[in-house]
């Protein structure tokens, strides 16, 4: 017994070394260079997502100078910038187990409300942020800023500073928002941007590193502190090109490809404002004027590309790109709606495209649509034969700027594709000089003449604004990426007139 009660102290002893040991270890992160010192500790800024019309999430990460175990954290929810009138509040904790990141879904608001909220730990306040929820009447406009692409070594993210000063609803994130390379793997490495860590991202330190970086992007920062995101993910949140069983980035001897993928999404949902849940696609509804469906088209039902237009994969009706339960529920989604915009969050491009003549070695991109060809009928005769008038694809992945009509199997517009461009991640003049883009932009419109816009010249945002007459297509693109500079040019404009049913 006495040997037992000695036991027990010398291992309560041991607890308490171990537990001081752990408490005051100092933290010391790669991505510290790049801090700004008077935002510590919310160093990454902070940012609010998926907003619905009673609710919208709020997050932040409390950056500790010592390894903690648990940090507690005050949250502020009020109807005005100087937090005199309170709305909600709260405390929460974080830790090394969520990367100290602080999400919170804040409940019991007020639709088409603006809400300002900032978070308090080690007794300093974060930057403040701005949000706002949805209609649940028929609101009179509806603007979003529609994005893709963001990668740390191509440029700073000035497409995403002009946009925190952009009077939008929300911001429609299409993916691509890291990449998973190494350090010059795919960047512009004259820029001293360089990925941190430097080694291709696998681990889920490694994807917590990444993300913490392109954190401390001050455009991007500016971005979402003044808007609610929206966001799904492409291929680069886990490496290039990839699919439910695993990508074209990932090599076996980089490990097992569900440990690596599982990592990817755990530090997705820690450091993007997304409210959490089985499925990643979900639905958005702005009132009667628009009802917005993000897609996965990565993790969910996608299968392995097919290799070329040879391989008999291509038209095997086991081949999908959004599976069967995320295409009934779309269906079921489009077919049931009630708003007069239907606007489809989609992250590789949708319409048939004959590149043939501008990439003779892929005359089909097989990681688009065009690689899903069943699937891709399928979902276009729905829209068709339903028919859902007023539905627009929003796209990324493609580093270029498009409009594109959805035509029936009689060619009669049935639906619209708008492509938004990056905010820096290489355009095509980055390889090529402007006039053989231009060139090649002018083959591909001429041998796909439903293409009706096309630019891969320049970096931006796609703003699209609705009302219940008209749907505005403004691409918006920055003057330089190469060094701060928040300037923007108007590059094109396209007005859709609402069509009936
Ligand atoms: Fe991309």
């Amino acid at each position: 017994m006495k040997n037992g009660i000695q036991l027990c102290i010398f291992s309560i002893l041991i607890l308490v070394a171990c537990s001081k040991r752990q408490d005051f270890t100092a933290l010391s992160e790669p991505t510290q260079i790049l801090y700004d010192a008077q935002l510590g500790p919310f160093y990454h800024g902070v940012a609010s997502g998926d907003p619905l019309a009673d609710r919208v999430i709020i997050w932040t990460r409390v950056t500790p100078e010592k390894q903690l175990t648990k940090i507690d954290v005050t949250w502020e929810v009020a109807t005005d910038a100087n937090f005199q009138s309170i709305y909600t509040s709260d405390t929460t904790s974080t830790g090394p187990h969520k990367d100290y990141t602080v999400k919170i879904d804040v409940s019991g608001l007020k639709p088409d409300q603006v809400y300002y909220y900032r978070f308090k730990a080690f007794e300093k306040y974060s930057v403040i942020g701005r949000t706002k929820t949805l209609s649940v009447t028929e609101p009179q406009t509806v603007q979003f800023a529609v994005v893709s692409c963001s990668n740390w070594e191509f440029g700073h993210f000035n497409a995403y500073a002009a946009i925190a000063k952009q009077p939008v609803d929300a911001v429609i994130h299409l993916g691509d928002y890291i990449y998973e390379y190494q350090k010059g793997g795919y960047g512009d490495t004259t820029l001293n941007r360089k990925h941190i860590p430097e080694r291709e991202i696998v681990s889920l330190q490694d994807y917590r590193t990444r993300y913490a970086q392109y954190h401390l992007d001050k455009g991007l920062q500016e971005a979402r502190k003044m808007h609610p995101f929206i966001c799904i993910w492409d291929d680069h949140e886990v490496a290039n090109n990839v699919y439910k069983a695993g990508a074209q980035n990932h090599q076996s001897e980089e490990g097992d490809f569900e440990e690596r993928k599982n990592a990817a999404i755990k530090a997705y949902y820690e450091w993007l404002p997304i409210r959490e849940s089985k499925q990643h696609y979900r639905a958005f509804r702005f009132g009667n004027l628009v009802d917005l469906y993000m897609l996965d088209e990565r993790l969910e039902g996608r299968t392995k590309p097919a290799d070329s237009l040879k391989d008999p994969i291509l038209l095997a009706t086991t081949q999908t790109m959004l599976g069967k339960e995320q295409l009934s529920w779309l269906k079921q989604n489009l077919a049931n709606s009630k708003a007069v915009w239907k606007i489809i969050g989609n992250q590789v491009i949708f319409a048939e495209i004959n590149q043939a003549e501008v990439f003779p070695k892929a005359p089909k991109n097989l990681d688009s649509w065009d690689g899903y060809p069943l699937e891709q009928k399928e979902l276009r005769d729905f829209i068709a034969q339903t028919p859902i008038p007023n539905t627009f694809f929003v796209t990324g992945d493609t580093h270029a700027s498009w409009a594109i009509e959805i035509k029936d199997d009689k060619k009669k517009t049935i639906a619209m594709e708008l492509g938004t461009t990056s905010i820096s991640s290489s355009n095509w003049n980055e390889y090529e000089s402007d006039s053989i883009v231009l060139l090649k932009e002018k083959q591909l419109m001429k041998q796909n003449p439903h293409i009706v816009y096309g630019n891969a010249r320049d970096h931006g945002f796609l703003k699209v604004s609705v009302n219940n007459a008209q749907l505005s297509a403004e691409w918006i693109y920055v003057r330089t990426n190469k060094e701060i500079n928040d300037e923007t040019i108007l590059g094109q404009q396209l007005l859709f007139d609402k069509m009936m049913k």
